[in-house]
């Protein structure tokens, strides 16, 4: 998708062997690039949120492997990469998905021929994701399609949490991909943009996002949701997962929940976007078995920010002395989820239909 009109990925291969990746925790104030040249820059790449999102975390985490095949192919020297990896976030699952499949193929070859191998399977899986967010684009576009039939005139509201969109994956997005599929389709869309404490990627990098796409949006605090779908101001919510259970139940940013329990009690449809790389197939109760982050209690007593001067600071906003608790996901019941979009369509969010969807 587009920054200053110039059509950009979120991580890419140079060719000097390393990977760039654009600096997310700078924008949307700086559009920096950062360089991984080892296994290590890969880890810290995902922890530090320098990349997020589900899947970018594992396309990031394939490149990882690439790196750490390249400095040593020995079987010992790959596990332990992998471990430090997969170690580095743990609610996405496109996480250990990508260190599975790279892993598959790298133990199946001896050491010398392992580093290209590994190139080549991380920008397979990268070219797929591009694919797969495209495709969730094109079927998600249709919910729209049918929103703007169902009322008639003006504009379809949908209203999104966190930033599911092209930054958190290679290109396109998940929760985003359908509006700007809608885009090229001519149909008006406007986006409820909810701020997302504690990180704020719904007012960073969502509205960044929608803003260099020429895409109505505005922002409103996390509490906001309810009262604008009591009031028939949202025709849908759509967002994003990092984790899909079997039987549909789906891990997002932390307050997800809150949003699809309001979507219910106003009527308003409540999808889940993600690709199949999000479905952990080995899980059947979302809320007792998915692992939800705890991240530094700073992310929630500060905020980062730009100050006036442009500079880029922390701001303490919290009491001092106070303990805070930063959780940073939730876990909404496949009860309350109208559909999942997926790139083989949408699919009722429960267990025989996801089974049948991917042939499982
Ligand atoms: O903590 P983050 O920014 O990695 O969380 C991101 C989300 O919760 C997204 O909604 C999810 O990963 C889906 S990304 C297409």
């Amino acid at each position: 998708m587009l920054i200053d009109g110039q059509p950009t990925r979120t991580i890419w291969p140079t060719p000097d062997g390393a990977v760039e990746i654009l600096d997310q925790t700078r924008l949307p104030h700086r559009v920096e690039t950062v360089r991984l040249t080892n296994v290590e820059d890969a880890v810290r790449a995902i922890a530090d949120m320098q990349v997020r999102g589900a899947p970018l975390i594992g396309v990031t985490a394939a490149y990882g492997m690439a790196l750490a095949a390249g400095a040593d192919p020995a079987d010992e020297a790959l596990a332990s990469a992998r471990a430090r990896l997969a170690a580095s976030r743990p609610t996405a699952v496109n996480l250990a998905w990508a260190l599975e499949r790279i892993g598959r193929v790298l133990a199946d070859l001896p050491p010398a021929h392992r580093e290209a191998a590994a190139w080549a399977e991380a920008a397979a899986m990268a070219e797929e994701d591009v694919a797969a967010c495209r495709a969730i684009g094109e079927h998600g576009a249709d919910l729209i399609a049918e929103a703007a039939a169902r009322k008639g005139g003006g504009p379809v509201n949908v209203l999104t949490h966190c930033n599911a969109g092209w930054l958190a994956t290679v290109d396109w997005g998940t929760a985003l991909a359908p509006i700007y599929v809608a885009q090229e389709r001519g149909i008006e869309v406007h986006v409820w943009v909810d701020e997302t404490r504690p990180r704020n990627q719904g007012a960073a990098l969502t509205a960044f996002e929608l803003g260099q796409q020429g895409i109505a949006h505005t922002i409103v605090v996390d509490n906001a949701g309810g009262h604008l779908m009591q009031h028939g101001m949202v025709d849908l919510c759509v967002v994003g997962a990092d984790r899909v259970t079997s039987t549909g139940d789906a891990a997002n940013k932390i307050g997800t929940y809150l949003k699809a329990l309001a979507a219910r009690d106003s009527g308003v449809p409540f999808f889940v976007a993600a690709p199949s790389s999000t479905i952990d197939w080995s899980l059947t109760d979302g809320v007792a078995q998915i692992p939800i982050e705890q991240r530094d209690a700073r992310e929630v007593t500060h905020l980062w920010g730009s100050l006036e001067d442009g500079s880029l600071s922390w701001v303490r906003v919290a009491s001092p002395g106070s303990a805070a608790a930063n959780y940073a996901f939730d876990v909404t019941p496949a009860r309350l989820i109208t559909a999942i979009v997926t790139e083989r369509g949408r699919v009722a969010a429960s267990a025989e239909p996801l089974r049948t969807l991917f042939d499982r």
